[in-house]
């Protein structure tokens, strides 16, 4: 929060480290709580081409011989004055020594002084020897209000700049998640584009944030064209889901509900897991984002994919309320907790500042994650009250087949009379969701090479040619139940667990 800059500053914490992209903006902020103090202070901007230059003032009035970032530092230490001393990118320089003990050196004369060292980059880097000094702080991205103010700028270019407050409510959301630069240029092409800033221009700027977002390459917005119909069976899965369609409201808070945190699906591959993730989307009326942690880490700077981690979580929050989608999270955390620390701790600190954000997270981010597979998941993702609740997928008992069946058939042919659904369910028995799906499209092929429509002979004929994925991984399969059985919930009715049980 920007009030926790202003908190900090005032309560003289002589180094804060600010995360940000948005150099101006967060320099805009400070010299405005410094202009605020009672006791004025003034800032002083260092960057390595600059040197020391007064907030402010021209880039000529650079204090002499303060390029070196001792050397700045220095002239900070030795200022009588209150001050805000502003380093940009300094942690390209933090790792030398002489930088580091110049900082230590700062820090302890800073104390009881008007004087704040404030480190600004978009990475964090902080050496062990700082840790205890510094306090890292993460700049939030423009809030509505802020994006008014550039939106009402741009509106004063096009022809008509009235806008209501509906609309404009609609073009603010629309634009949240972006930084006042990005919000700026999706706004003035917006504006170029349709020459006005009405409602049909918040898909232009949504589609742009969209453009944007998958830009930065982690996370990526989802558009499922499917709805939880689709889906045969799990039906306890899908009452809770619909049971919580209007969770995220104002109703909903102020009827006294807490926000819902997450949900772990957890289960047999292929039996429906990413797809009804992806149509909560649909179903609770919120955007969903997946969280690809394999493009999360990254080797190439120590500390880049933590900034990774936190910028795309940052997002996440910004365009709340949305549903973050972490598909498969078993393998993005392998290599976790427990294992040796083959790549210098990254996955297990990655893992870490994943969990610490889920527990305190307040902002309206849902988490959905699904995994295949239970021993390479941390534990601590199971401890209770992490996820709202654990559900666990099973391969579908007869009465779900005949669903999934008449899902995919009447898919691809309106009239499927013609099917025998009950056989085909009872022939396919160990199958999953996508084996039977795999099956029907099998069965197609065959009758379009013979320039024939496919019966139900042709689906029968392609199942027994299919060796499911349950019988060659028997072992896998049985492990998980009895895993499941006593942590998780079934996704499946109690009646179809039950006759799961009798079988
Ligand atoms: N229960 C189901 N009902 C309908 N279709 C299903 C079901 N389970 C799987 N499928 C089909 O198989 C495809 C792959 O399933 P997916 O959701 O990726 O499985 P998982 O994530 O559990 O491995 C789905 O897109 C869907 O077409
Ligand atoms: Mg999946």
């Amino acid at each position: 929060m920007k009030e926790e800059l202003s908190i900090l500053v005032q309560a003289q914490y002589p180094l804060i480290y600010l995360l940000t992209p948005e150099e101006e903006r967060a320099e805009q902020a400070i010299a405005k709580i410094a202009a605020e103090k009672t006791q004025h202070q003034r800032v002083f901007v260092w960057t390595v081409t600059q040197g020391i230059v007064e907030y402010g003032q021209a880039r000529q009035q650079t204090q002499h011989n303060t390029i070196s970032p001792q050397a700045a530092i220095q002239w900070a230490i030795q200022q009588r004055d209150p001050g805000i001393f502003i380093f940009k990118d300094l942690h390209e320089f933090i790792s030398s020594a002489e930088v580091k003990r110049w900082l230590r050196d700062a820090i302890a004369s800073f104390k009881g002084t008007e004087k704040i060292v404030v480190l600004m980059s978009p990475v964090q880097e902080v050496p062990i020897e700082l840790e205890k000094e510094v306090v890292v702080l993460d700049f939030p991205l423009p809030t509505m209000q802020e994006l008014n103010q550039v939106l009402s700028k741009q509106s004063e270019k096009v022809r008509n700049p009235r806008i209501s407050t509906e609309i404009r409510e609609k073009l603010l959301k629309a634009a949240l998640g972006l930084t006042r630069d990005e919000a700026e240029k999706v706004y003035r092409k917006a504006a170029v584009k349709a020459g006005r800033l009405t409602e049909s221009e918040v898909e232009i700027i949504l589609s742009e944030k969209k453009q944007l977002i998958r830009r930065n390459g982690i996370l990526e917005y989802i558009e499922e064209d499917e709805t939880i119909d689709a889906i045969g069976g799990l039906e306890e899965l899908k009452h809770w889901l619909r049971q919580r369609s209007n969770a995220f409201t104002e109703r909903a808070r102020e009827y006294g509900l807490p926000q819902p945190k997450g949900m772990l699906i957890l289960g047999v591959p292929g039996c429906g897991k990413s797809l009804i993730a992806k149509t909560t989307s649909r179903l609770w009326g919120l955007p969903i984002l997946r969280l690809d942690m394999g493009r999360v880490y990254d080797g190439s700077m120590v500390g880049r994919s933590e900034a990774n981690l936190r910028n795309a979580l940052k997002t996440a929050e910004s365009i709340s309320p949305a549903i973050l989608f972490i598909d498969e999270l078993d393998k993005s955390f392998a290599g976790g907790t427990g294992s040796a620390d083959s790549d210098g701790g990254t996955s297990s600190r990655i893992f870490g500042s994943f969990l610490t954000w889920m527990q305190e997270k307040t902002s309206p981010v849902f988490v959905m994650a699904t995994a295949n597979r239970i021993e390479r998941l941390p534990g601590e993702f199971l401890r209770k009250g992490r996820f709202d609740e654990i559900f666990f997928v099973d391969l579908p008992v007869p009465e779900e087949r005949q669903e999934i069946f008449r899902i995919h058939l009447s898919k691809r042919r309106s009239e499927i009379e013609r099917f025998d659904l009950a056989q085909l369910a009872n022939m396919s028995d160990g199958f999953s969701g996508a084996e039977i799906e795999q099956a029907i499209v099998a069965a197609m092929y065959e009758a379009f090479a013979q320039d024939r429509e496919f019966t139900q002979l042709d689906i029968i004929a392609a199942l027994k040619a299919t060796l499911p994925l349950s019988r060659t991984m028997t072992e896998q399969v049985t492990a998980l139940r009895n895993w499941a059985r006593e942590r998780a919930r079934p996704a499946a009715s109690s009646t179809a667990e039950y006759q799961r049980l009798e079988s």
